[in-house]
């Protein structure tokens, strides 16, 4: 089943602190937007790749993509102030296709099962997203007291990718920029429609590269796999 993927990439990184784009930064020999990149530039049922970038950043990046050979960009529109504009912007360059992954390009290490299996998911329900089961115990805190234990069995941490059927994630998106509703994730405009969002089995090295420590544990993954 193919699809085409949209990767925002528009963010600053602050909590990165590394006075620019974090996804500049390379890991081992590559930018991180480049080991992104390289995964959908190598997956044979991804049709096309949609990059939101910072117009002043488009330039350099057009010059990594022809630097490591990506071709499948189909374009480079401006990203947002929020994340989820960054996507939408994307979202309405893009023409009519079966599913649509939205992936973090701070995650580098996304595998082509995962993808394979929530692209899979979405055609059969519509919308699917990675995630992963909560490892520690969970609790509630208000003002520094614990205000209840959550039963950890139902709680699981969500990453990207996430992916829609085309109609389902334009009309939810549609809705949520007329009424003007921001959410975290992508699954959370489709639910807002009430519809169902099914979740798949990801992987907890399928990490967001947000700080430092995070740069750690990406070359350790790195090195595992060379
Ligand atoms: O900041 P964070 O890592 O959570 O952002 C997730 C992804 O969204 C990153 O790849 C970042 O570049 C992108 N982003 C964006 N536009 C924004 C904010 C973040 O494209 N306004």
């Amino acid at each position: 089943m193919h699809y085409e993927v949209v990767l925002p990439a528009a963010g600053s990184g602050k909590r990165m602190g590394a006075g620019q784009n974090k996804l500049f930064l390379e890991l081992l020999d590559k930018p991180i937007l480049i080991h992104t990149l390289e995964v959908f530039q190598q997956d044979p049922f991804c049709t096309g790749i949609w990059l939101a970038v910072k117009p002043e950043e488009r330039v350099y990046i057009q010059g990594l993509l022809e630097q490591f050979g990506i071709t499948k960009v189909k374009g480079l529109p401006a990203g947002g102030a929020e994340r989820q504009h960054s996507v939408h912007s994307c979202m309405k360059e893009m023409q009519q296709v079966d599913i649509v992954l939205v992936h973090d390009a701070a995650r580098p290490f996304i595998t082509h099962d995962i993808i394979a299996n929530l692209v899979q998911s979405a055609h059969q329900n519509g919308a699917a997203i990675a995630g992963v089961r909560a490892k520690d115990t969970m609790k509630k805190v208000r003002n520094g007291i614990i205000e209840e234990t959550v039963d950890r069995d139902s709680l699981w941490m969500i990453q990207t990718p996430q992916a829609f059927q085309y109609d389902l994630i334009v009309e939810a998106e549609d809705v949520a920029e007329k009424v003007g509703f921001l959410g975290t994730d992508e699954a959370m405009l489709v639910e807002r429609l009430g519809h169902t969002v099914h979740i798949v089995e990801s992987s907890y090295e399928n990490v967001k590269m947000t700080t430092q420590e995070d740069l750690l544990f990406g070359e350790a993954i790195l090195r595992k796999r060379a």
